[in-house]
């Protein structure tokens, strides 16, 4: 059985490990440029972990959960504890949205993982201002991922986990010699999937940039690459000299409410030690 993450995320990789495991790099560090709940990182063994993503929200939880973990425990229980209704969810909605500058790194953290575990469907989306704007979920009894919480703050201490809010180039900028990279983009366009994690999308000439850049770290450095896509984009990995594997893949969130499994690419470039 999968290890659960602390947050629900759209397109997590909890339910596909099994499958996935056995394409993933053989290297000393995991990089992982579009971590999200940092499913992967919970579910394998690697030595270190570089985990990066461009949700701020997203990193600033996990860099208060690894440096002060006990401050955003109790205050996020506090939050679980007394406000799973209506008018509390907006009004904690709103302070969330409200400018960051007076607001310690521990509240915001602790508003966020009460968000993401009381909004409709775990969503994280974002109107054109970067405001949080996910409607009140209605669940009886949200679930307070105490256990994960200490799972990942026990990983991120003994792996030493680097937790960076980068755009994706950054941190393949980042990428060293013994390197293994993992990418879970935003799947590309052409099935129903969802794809808006922040207020910029993830466009085609995105996914072309993000291919080619992976080909030549594999050139240059020989560093093995993975990565997780729709079957939209098979053509533009196989091209590029990727193997191609495709699995069936259990859905969480789709944006319209299609729960059907749905196929996933999984494309792999062995480094010069694999
Ligand atoms: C499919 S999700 C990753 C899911 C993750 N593997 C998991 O199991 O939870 C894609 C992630 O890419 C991030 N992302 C979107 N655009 C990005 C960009 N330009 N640079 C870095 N990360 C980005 C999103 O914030 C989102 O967390």
């Amino acid at each position: 059985m999968a290890n659960k993450t602390i947050l629900k995320w759209a397109g997590s990789k909890v339910r596909i490990m099994e499958q996935l495991r056995p394409h993933l790099p053989k290297a000393k560090r995991l990089v992982e440029p579009f971590a999200g709940s940092c499913a992967v990182m919970m579910n394998t063994d690697y030595e270190e972990y570089l985990i990066a993503d461009v949700n701020q929200d997203l990193i600033n939880l996990f860099g208060a959960l690894a440096f002060v973990p006990d401050g955003v425990i109790f205050e996020a229980s506090v939050f679980f504890n007394q406000n799973n209704n209506h008018s509390d969810y907006y009004r904690l909605r709103n302070e969330f949205n409200s400018p960051k500058s007076g607001m310690s790194q521990v509240r915001q953290a602790s508003l966020f993982l009460y968000l993401n575990r009381h909004c409709y469907n775990g969503l994280c989306r974002y109107n054109k201002q970067g405001k949080f704007n996910v409607p009140f979920g209605k669940y009886k009894a949200p679930y307070f991922p105490r256990n994960e919480i200490d799972s990942f703050c026990d990983k991120a201490y003994l792996t030493k986990a680097k937790i960076l809010n980068l755009e994706w180039q950054d941190t393949l900028s980042l990428v060293d010699f013994n390197d293994g990279v993992y990418c879970d983009p935003p799947y590309m366009a052409g099935r129903d999937s969802f794809t808006q994690y922040h207020t910029t999308g993830f466009t085609d000439a995105d996914h072309e940039a993000l291919a080619i850049a992976l080909k030549d770290i594999n050139d240059i450095q020989g560093n093995p690459i993975t990565v997780s896509n729709s079957p939209a984009a098979k053509e533009l990995y196989a091209d590029l000299g990727f193997s191609i594997h495709e699995i069936q893949a259990p859905r969480t969130i789709a944006a319209n409410g299609n729960r059907k499994p749905a196929t996933e690419i999984i494309a792999v470039l062995t480094g010069v030690k694999s």
